[in-house]
């Protein structure tokens, strides 16, 4: 595969908080790619580093050392790549998902899932429909005009995949999204994940500590104090 195919690479992707006697290697060395619509989960501990391996990817986080490649553009290499419109990258290139779903709680299902659309220019009516037809796929279509606290986790966990996924992203970031569920819904949403990150052709990292929820992934890294000491990969 050309290289530049890669939906991800990393390349010593290190990052470290603080400095001096104080400073914390959260992550160190981490080498991989991703290719379009690979599934890959990360498992490890608490305080492993799976969080930060995120966020170093997902441009909201800088990498102290090391290279981050999204979709063939150089987004950091000893840092940011200077110039770098970060936002916009965020915006158009990555779906974030997180353990508490983090909805917009003055808006509705369908309005939360607009305002992922429109922030890309998307019209009005054009993002109605699109999230329409979004949240119905995901069994949400008697939901629509509920606010987040009327929605029971899983419903509003899929609301937060529908806003992920709304604009077709490259690249899905999901930090611990089952931990706030019940293992049925918890299984359910994972396998919802998958499931539109095959159809979208979108490259997914899922951070859990769960192995009963890692079925069905094509490569699963261990992360143990800041680095990837095994990697395993499917069959396929
Ligand atoms: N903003 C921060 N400042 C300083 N240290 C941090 C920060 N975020 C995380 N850490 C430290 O980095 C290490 C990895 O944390 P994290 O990436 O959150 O791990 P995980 O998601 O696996 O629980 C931990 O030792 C944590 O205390
Ligand atoms: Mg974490």
């Amino acid at each position: 595969m050309d290289k530049s195919m890669y939906a991800i690479e990393v390349a010593q992707l290190t990052k470290i908080y603080g400095k001096g006697d104080t400073a914390v290697i959260a992550i160190a060395d981490a080498t991989f790619q991703v290719k379009p619509g690979e599934l890959v989960a990360i498992l490890g501990p608490s305080g492993s580093g799976k969080t930060t391996l995120l966020t170093s990817i997902g441009l909201i986080n800088e990498p102290t050392h090391g290279k981050v490649v999204i979709d063939g553009a150089v987004v950091a290499d000893e840092g940011w790549t200077p110039g770098l419109d970060l936002k916009r990258l965020r915006r158009e290139k990555l779906g974030f998902i997180f353990q508490a779903h983090n909805l917009i709680p003055f808006l509705s299902a369908i309005e939360n899932v607009m305002v992922a659309l429109e922030i890309n220019n998307m019209s009005r009516s054009e993002a109605k429909n699109r999230a329409t037809e979004l949240l119905t796929s995901l069994n949400l279509g008697h939901r629509l005009n509920n606010y987040p606290t009327a929605l029971s986790g899983g419903e509003a966990q899929r609301v937060a995949i529908a806003r992920a996924l709304a604009n077709k992203p490259k690249v899905i970031l999901a930090d611990e999204p089952t931990a706030a569920l019940d293992t049925e819904n918890g299984k359910n949403v994972m396998d919802l994940l998958k499931k539109l990150a095959v159809e979208n052709h979108s490259a997914i990292l899922v951070v859990t500590h769960d192995h009963r929820m890692v079925k069905g992934f094509d490569r699963i890294f261990q992360v143990s104090d800041g680095r990837i000491i095994d990697e395993e990969t499917n069959g396929n």
